[in-house]
């Protein structure tokens, strides 16, 4: 099929390339100019594992291409997927102005039937409102538009494995044509018909993913639902390793004994600094907004809310308990994206702790495998180094705030001898207690008791 991909962020950009590799012939467009020359130049503006072997490959192959003329990708599209950023206004409600722009957009250019498809997060009813934009601003005899809600299912860092492997696909369609219209585009992925560059040479039999028809209210209602919940349960277990903290339990041995009931699941129950992200905290905010509107109060998001911003004053007490005087203080900060395996700093609970502990006069250097550049663009003139040694280097405390891999596997005996302190935070829960403890170091956690005080636990964690 005909596509275009309005909007080249991290789901247009996934979205766009994969569905190139899934055969289709795919127009990616965005309204900044400088992000479309770079990808037309082969760079890409993300750090996405895999998107570089799928996008250079498709482009090569002629599935793909970026251009700025978005009149010019919609004309030629049959299906048009609008993956705009729907950010929080101040209100915290999600500012829809680039979906009602696109939506004038392809009114005015399309001169022929069109699909147009809503990938981008938005609250339920955005479809009435989209259908409408385009009814009221067509202007073009032969121009007729159907529209569906598709939501992503995305995560930074496995974005391509989720597009390719995706536990479910969720459409919500007004009429029978629709839906076969958007079986028919997906056949490729639900039939495994694709070179996954994460199982090159071959993939696992795919299990074959859920395909979910509804309708364009339910889908958008589907995609708030589940990243909220997947907060709630995040803050669940944070409040958890808070019970934890004082009675002695063990936050990580409680969350995993847990997630063994098939009916919770253990993912999501990590205790440590908190979600962060342009996803959850924001969706949160949305859907509370958008139930508070339509006159349901949802206390369990708020509630939600209130404990994920608790984590970073949680993590500044231990560090002030810790040290007592924080100014001059040196501090090492191992991570600052809001994740490992991104470059993603947006609403990273990592950025609101360096800006404390600066407030209150540390002097900080970071470090991050791959989200300094981007963070040097909101503390210009914080200490940075690609070398976490460095960052240890005559130290009175390390955070640890984001779970690379790399940071597991450092020499933390070398660590040690770097630090004028030998003091560990770990916001991540990501290091074994009894182990830091055997080096020497003097080691905080959320909700992990000393080894000393607790039962020698019997679960590998
Ligand atoms: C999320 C949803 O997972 C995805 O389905 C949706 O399409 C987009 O939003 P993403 O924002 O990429 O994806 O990140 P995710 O992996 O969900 O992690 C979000 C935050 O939660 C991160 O800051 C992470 O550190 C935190 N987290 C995650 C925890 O604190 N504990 C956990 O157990 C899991």
């Amino acid at each position: 099929m005909k596509l275009a991909v309005i909007g080249c962020g991290y789901v247009g950009l996934v979205s766009g390339s994969c569905l190139a590799e899934a055969g289709h012939d795919v127009v990616a467009t965005d309204n900044d100019a400088s992000r479309i020359a770079a990808l037309q130049a082969g760079k890409i503006p993300i750090y996405e594992p895999n998107l570089d072997k799928v996008l250079d490959t498709v482009v090569r192959e002629g599935r793909l291409r970026f251009t700025s003329d978005c009149a010019q990708a919609v004309r030629g599209a049959d299906v048009v997927f609008i993956c705009v950023g729907t950010p929080p206004s101040e209100t915290g409600e999600a500012d829809l102005s680039a979906i009602d722009n696109v939506a004038r957009l392809i009114a005015k250019e399309s001169r022929s039937p069109k699909l147009i498809i809503e990938k981008s997060t938005v609250p339920a009813q955005t479809g009435e409102q989209l259908k409408r934009a385009l009814h009221v601003y067509a202007n073009n005899a032969g121009a007729s538009f159907r529209v569906a809600s598709n939501p992503e299912f995305l995560r930074e860092g496995t974005a391509v494995e989720d597009f390719f492997h995706p536990d479910r696909i969720v459409i919500g369609v007004e009429d029978k044509e629709t839906e076969q219209q958007l079986r028919e585009l997906y056949r490729p992925i639900l039939e495994g018909h694709f070179r996954c560059p994460v199982h090159q040479p071959n993939c696992p039999p795919a299990a074959t993913p859920d395909f979910v028809v509804t309708t364009i209210a339910s889908a958008e209602l589907i995609k708030h639902a589940s990243n909220s919940f997947l907060g709630l349960k995040i803050s669940y277990a944070n409040v958890l390793a808070d019970l934890c903290e004082r009675l002695g339990g063990n936050v990580d041995e409680v969350t995993r004994a847990v997630g063994l009931d098939p009916r919770i699941g253990g993912q999501f129950l990590k205790a440590g600094l908190g979600f962060g992200g342009f996803c959850l905290p924001k969706d949160i905010q949305a859907f509370i907004k958008l139930a508070d509107r339509a006159g349901v109060d949802f206390g369990l998001l708020k509630e939600t809310e209130r404990v994920n911003k608790q984590r970073v004053d949680q993590l500044l007490e231990k560090v002030k308990k810790a040290l007592w005087v924080m100014k001059n203080k040196q501090i090492g900060v191992l991570g600052i994206a809001f994740k490992p395996n991104t470059d993603d700093i947006r609403l990273a609970p990592a950025i609101e702790v360096i800006r404390r502990l600066l407030a209150e006069g540390a002097v900080v250097r970071a470090t991050d495998p791959e989200a300094m550049e981007r963070a040097r663009a909101v503390f210009p003139g914080l200490c940075y180094s690609a070398d976490p040694y460095e960052v240890a280097r005559g130290a009175d405390a390390l955070l640890l705030l984001t779970e690379w891999e790399q940071f597991r596997r450092l020499d933390w005996k070398r660590i040690r001898s770097e630090m004028a302190r030998a003091l560990i935070i770990d916001a991540r829960n990501m290091l074994r207690p009894a182990e830091m403890k055997a080096l020497g170091f003097e080691y905080l956690s959320f909700g992990r008791p000393d080894p000393a005080g607790a039962a020698a636990s019997n679960t590998s964690n």
